[in-house]
């Protein structure tokens, strides 16, 4: 197969972590008989710097006429503690996942057997997790009306949603739990607010469609308690945008370290691979960051296209560099470790 990969590798750790996945895929590329055509893009402070712009015109041209896009991270602290900054790094990836359309976002956790005791829960309580969240990401109180008041004393920000993006986010969400353990949990704040009751409404709705998938409704602030307390009761998971931003960071830390979850952005044709973690900046250019979150979403990418043994063959690496403590510092607990570019390596030389 020809692909067109629009290469994103953005600010901090994202350069480092994206040299690794690149190694994988084209090791992977070249084994099963692709032809991976990467093509580098700016976006994020480094775009900034550049050109003034988190997301240039030039790069959402490149994205739009690629068929996938492999983003590594974006921000940059000198922008974090400036309120007043006209233009942020952020600002570009709202702009992208909107401008591409990729309104569902899919973000799973899932335990790695040899790293279970690395996790700040008990064994007991995260053994056989294995759960997805699919946040809705262009839409809600991330897009909706904000602003000051004349006053300058009062700010707002607001939540819509119309039923299409609900049904939309939701069918994805519906097929997911139909091809895994038929349980998908509709995650809402229905008892205070009204864009939440038209989550439920709609959701409801759609149940006659699927019979064979459970549903359950459930409001976000006790899922954030049982995810921690029972995260392998839950299957898929269905959320606002907010909602899903904040569960899902909490859903990450379940595996042992953030830099290890993957995640995907769908949309109505292209779809975006990317770590969930941030762009660490203290970790920038030491070589030292965990790049398997990163190689683990380019295992995403390839199921993406149906090429599942492909993608079988890269988590099979990932899991093999884990039990044999080929890691980055942060999963090495003061034992041996290796540098960002060493685990790349070990896992492009080791690809069955
Ligand atoms: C994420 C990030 C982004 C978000 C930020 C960087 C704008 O936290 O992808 O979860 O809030 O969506
Ligand atoms: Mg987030």
């Amino acid at each position: 197969m020809k692909l067109n990969i629009a290469l994103l590798a953005g600010d901090g750790i994202g350069p480092e972590v994206i040299d690794q996945a690149v190694k994988v895929c084209n090791v992977v590329a070249e084994k099963y008989g692709h032809d991976i055509n990467w093509r580098p893009a700016l976006t994020g402070a480094a775009a900034i710097d550049a050109v003034g712009d988190p997301y240039p015109e030039d790069t959402h041209k490149i994205c739009e006429t690629s068929d996938a896009v492999l983003f590594g991270a974006i921000g940059h602290p000198k922008y974090d503690n400036d309120p007043s900054a006209k233009v942020r790094p952020e600002q570009g990836l709202l702009r992208m996942r909107q401008k591409l359309g990729l309104f569902a976002n899919v973000r799973p956790t899932f335990t790695f057997p040899s790293l279970i005791d690395k996790s700040p829960l008990k064994r007991e309580r995260i053994e056989g997790t294995d759960l997805v969240f699919l946040r809705e990401l262009t839409g809600g109180i991330y897009f909706g009306k904000r602003g000051r008041e004349d006053d300058g004393e009062t700010a707002y920000d607001t939540c819509t949603y119309t039923r299409a993006e609900i049904k939309r986010l939701a069918q994805k969400g519906f097929e997911m739990a139909q091809k895994r353990s038929k349980r998908l949990c509709c995650v809402d704040k229905a008892n205070v607010l009204e864009s939440s009751r038209l989550w439920r409404e709609t959701v409801q709705a759609m149940e006659k469609d699927y019979p064979e998938v459970t549903v359950s409704y459930e409001f976000v602030d006790a899922v954030a308690m049982r995810l921690v307390q029972w995260p392998s009761e839950y299957d898929v998971l269905i959320t606002e945008n907010l909602f899903g931003d904040i569960l899902t960071d909490e859903a990450s830390v379940i595996s042992g370290s953030m830099g290890l979850m993957p995640s995907a952005s769908i949309g109505e044709r292209i779809a975006l691979y990317e770590p969930i973690h941030g762009s660490y900046p203290q970790a920038a250019g030491k070589d030292i960051a965990n790049p398997l979150a990163t190689v683990l979403s380019a295992a995403m990418l390839f199921d993406g296209f149906d090429l599942s043994e492909e993608a079988e063959a890269i988590r099979k690496v990932v899991n093999k560099s884990l039990a044999e403590g080929i890691v980055t510092e942060d999963l090495a607990e003061g034992g041996k470790s290796y540098k960002t570019s060493e685990v790349g390596n070990w896992l492009a030389a080791n690809i069955q």
